[in-house]
């Protein structure tokens, strides 16, 4: 992997910001679509937007306080306001009421906070029925969009010093081919050479992997790829500020990043700020307890590789740093001890990080037993243990397959060798013992 991309692999969680105009009507952030509404009404109203509160000085706090390492604003959704000052239209912040290039305070408010910037930039506008038209049939009007469209992404990557991630969204019904997707990314490498770029550019003609660095799963957690990154709501379902939405919990928060740690790839967890620029309070809350956490276990999360090395279903997700092996407890034992099986590796020392504690290890071959748990969960989200290892951990056989799926042979073979015992008491018709039990 990049040298240049190891802040992405490292920092493992960022802020998914959609914010725009229609934040003021309060229903996600394709209203104007779903609701079927009048072009012009909505252009009238984002022409009019002039947040009050808009102060990303603000939104850059929180999220570095909360544990996020960068972000992601969304500069132009499929309504095509942009929120920055183009040269290539006037429907914008900076041309409209607002008078303001939301862009620039962003990008100089998280960079002055230390985290890494991401611009998310829709391709499709519903503004423009030529987008939605096939290009053949007004070549000149389709050239004119496409070359809209990149002078725009230069823009973004010219005026605001470097960029760290590039998020393309809304290719459909378009392909790269129509939008000249290999030239544009050729120009976005060449104004900012280490710069990621997601992989929602199209897949090529006749190649099987699409253009771009980065995997982005949405709504699921999958791997898909070397890098990637599962984007998801904070609440159930939109992406843009919605006025009577329900939130996930941050305990459901922590799980969906927990999953990604272990599985080998980020997360990209979405705020939608209201329409005069504050975040929602209960955003507030959740980011305050996902900080708390954070400071205390954030070493279970950041850095590269996975974990998922031994069977750890019943209590939630590992994760491996160097000669560490974290346990992320989403269920705790609720008992002084527990048996970890599986682990090859000697434990040279195990400790509850949430409360700073020693535990007490017996290892024995194939099972580890740790002693001196509290009873009571110590946190109302994920404890977590760290095991130091005499190397980097390994499992064993069992702990490194999963049982359910595959050859079910091996299901037989490991049966087998679960001992004699359980032979003679099953339902062997060999076991003399067994026919005698009723
Ligand atoms: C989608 C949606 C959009 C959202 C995005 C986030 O494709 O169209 O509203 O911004 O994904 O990944």
């Amino acid at each position: 992997m990049a040298e240049g991309w190891r802040w992405f692999t490292e920092g493992r969680l960022g802020l998914f910001i959609h914010w725009g105009p229609y934040a003021c009507i309060g229903r996600g952030e394709q209203v104007l679509f779903r609701e079927h509404m009048e072009q012009k009404a909505y252009a009238d109203m984002a022409c009019a937007w002039n947040p009050r509160f808009y102060d990303p000085r603000l939104w850059a706090a929180t999220a570095r306080d909360a544990g996020f390492r960068y972000a992601c604003l969304t500069t132009r959704h499929h309504d095509g306001f942009c929120l920055w000052d183009t040269a290539t239209t006037d429907y914008s912040s900076a041309r409209q009421a607002a008078q303001r290039d939301f862009v620039a305070d962003y990008v100089a408010a998280f960079r002055a906070e230390g985290l890494r910037v991401g611009l998310y930039y829709s391709l499709m506008d519903w503004r423009i029925p030529a987008y939605f038209e096939p290009p053949d049939r007004d070549p000149a009007a389709w050239a004119a969009m496409r070359d809209y469209i990149h002078a725009q992404v230069r823009e973004l990557l010219t005026r605001y010093g470097r960029i760290d991630y590039l998020f393309f969204d809304g290719l459909w019904p378009r392909t790269t081919e129509d939008i000249a997707g290999r030239e544009l990314l050729q120009m976005i490498r060449e104004l900012q050479p280490d710069i990621i770029v997601n992989d929602r550019l199209g897949t090529p003609a006749g190649e099987t992997l699409p253009l771009g660095d980065v995997g982005t799963p949405e709504h699921h957690i999958t791997v898909t790829g070397k890098l990637w990154e599962s984007c998801q709501v904070t609440t159930w379902r939109l992406w843009g500020y919605a006025a009577g939405e329900r939130w996930r919990s941050p305990a459901q928060w922590l799980d969906m990043l927990g999953q990604c740690a272990a599985m080998g790839g980020n997360l990209l967890l979405n705020v939608g700020p209201d329409g005069e620029g504050r975040l929602p309070a209960a955003f507030l809350d959740g980011a305050g307890e996902l900080g708390r956490w954070m400071r205390l276990h954030g070493e279970a999360i950041r850095g590269e590789g996975g974990g998922n090395l031994t069977e750890f279903t019943t209590w939630g997700w590992q994760t491996v740093r160097g000669n560490r092996l974290y346990l992320i407890f989403r269920f705790w034992p609720g008992t002084t001890s527990m048996r970890l099986p599986d682990l090859e590796s000697t434990v040279l020392a195990a400790d509850l990080i949430t409360t700073g504690q020693p535990l007490s290890i017996d290892q024995q071959p194939g099972e580890l037993h740790l002693g001196n748990l509290p009873i009571e969960r110590p946190t109302s989200l994920f404890p977590v243990i760290r095991l130091t290892c005499a190397e980097s951990p390994r499992a064993g056989q069992w702990g490194r397959e999963r049982l359910w799926g595959g050859d079910p042979a091996r299901v037989a073979e490991w049966a087998r060798t679960r001992g004699e015992s359980v032979w003679r008491d099953g339902a062997s018709t060999t076991s003399t013992e067994g026919a005698h039990h009723d």
